[in-house]
């Protein structure tokens, strides 16, 4: 993200649970799980939020914190890269503090055996000095948040020690579409529901893209429009950053266009698509790959990524021959 995207997206992110638009099961469990702690005047319990990037993970840490009257402490696993600085970090919090790890899949094993006592007795175990002279700090209460889009990467030990793990999920269209008036709001530009419903349709369920979008619209409508957001605005924005109507990017389309034009249509690996189109593997794995699985456009096989009907028909290319139309499929129910 851009340092002037990421500090507008905090601007835009609720400060408390009541605030938060969508993920209505999350929302519940957590409000109970807030009140509980709080009646009992204990910390919230550890809690690891998993799910596609974008969906609010961080946004509900930050709400998680204010809710609780805690300071919020925002780190990421690569950040983090020997046990002193993860020593570092916990001997500076306060107790009801919320410590936040994004991607902590990516944590390294040596700091994730440090992370074990921290949050099972809030104790740290470092040595002082030479020899086998171990020595355990008592910890405050805190909360540790962990945030993951790969659950399957986290090991098994972490895993087991997050009292609270919820999944976020794609948010519906109408969601979104009151996460966007909400944002238009505070950030003054007049919208009509047909140019709300435009930017909904083509943010992926995603709150993070739909903010980003409604900024360039609102960039654009500024600019080369009349100040506020109509139907043809809001498509004329949206053209002009090349998301078509299902909300694809370039990327997108140029991952879609290599595997069915480049590879043929055949079963390919992530890393050979990556060389291909000269995107990061992680990068289209992480953000690019689950939006497609979600449409249908490509599948995964124990041979590699495969391009899917829907994806021959959405980028205008004649269908494989051996392929069954989808068109055709939704129609033999
Ligand atoms: N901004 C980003 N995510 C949001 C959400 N879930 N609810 C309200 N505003 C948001």
């Amino acid at each position: 993200m851009l340092a002037e995207d990421e500090a507008n997206e905090f601007s835009l992110r609720p400060k408390y649970l009541k605030e938060y638009i969508g993920q209505k099961a999350v929302k519940e469990h957590v409000e109970i799980y807030i009140e509980a702690a709080k009646r009992r005047g204990e910390p919230l319990d550890h809690a690891l939020f998993y799910g596609p990037p974008g969906l609010g993970k961080t946004t509900l840490a930050s709400i998680i914190a204010n809710e609780m009257g805690g300071t919020l402490h925002i780190t990421s696993g690569p950040a983090i890269s020997h046990k002193g600085e993860l020593a570092a970090i916990l001997t500076n919090i306060a107790p009801g503090d919320v410590l936040f790890i994004d991607e902590i899949h990516r944590l390294n094993a040596t700091v994730e055996e440090v992370l074990y006592p921290a949050m099972e007795d809030y104790a740290l175990d470092i040595i002082i000095g030479k020899g086998p002279s171990a020595h355990s700090i008592d910890l405050p209460h805190f909360t540790l948040i962990g945030a993951t889009t790969r659950m399957g990467l986290l090991t098994a030990p972490l895993r087991d020690r997050f009292g609270i793990k919820e999944q976020l999920q794609p948010y519906s269209p109408g969601d979104l579409l009151e996460i966007i008036v909400r944002s238009a709001g505070i950030l003054d530009i007049p919208i009509d529901r047909e140019g709300a419903i435009e930017i909904a349709s083509r943010s992926r369920g995603t709150p993070r893209i739909v903010n980003r979008l409604l900024r360039r619209v609102r960039d654009y409508a500024q600019v080369r429009g009349e100040g506020k957001i109509d139907l043809a605005t809001a498509r004329a924005g949206l053209d002009m950053l090349s998301i078509d109507e299902l909300g694809l990017d370039t990327v997108d389309r140029r991952i879609l266009d290599t595997m069915i034009v480049k590879f043929g249509g055949r079963a390919v690996g992530l890393d050979t698509i990556a060389a291909a189109t000269g995107d990061d593997a992680s990068t289209i794995e992480d953000v690019y790959e689950p939006y497609l699985l979600q449409l249908g456009f490509i599948a995964r096989t124990p041979r590699g990524r495969i391009p899917m009907p829907a994806a021959y028909l959405h980028m205008g290319y004649d269908l494989p021959k051996d392929a069954t139309d989808p068109r055709q499929e939704r129609m033999n129910f």
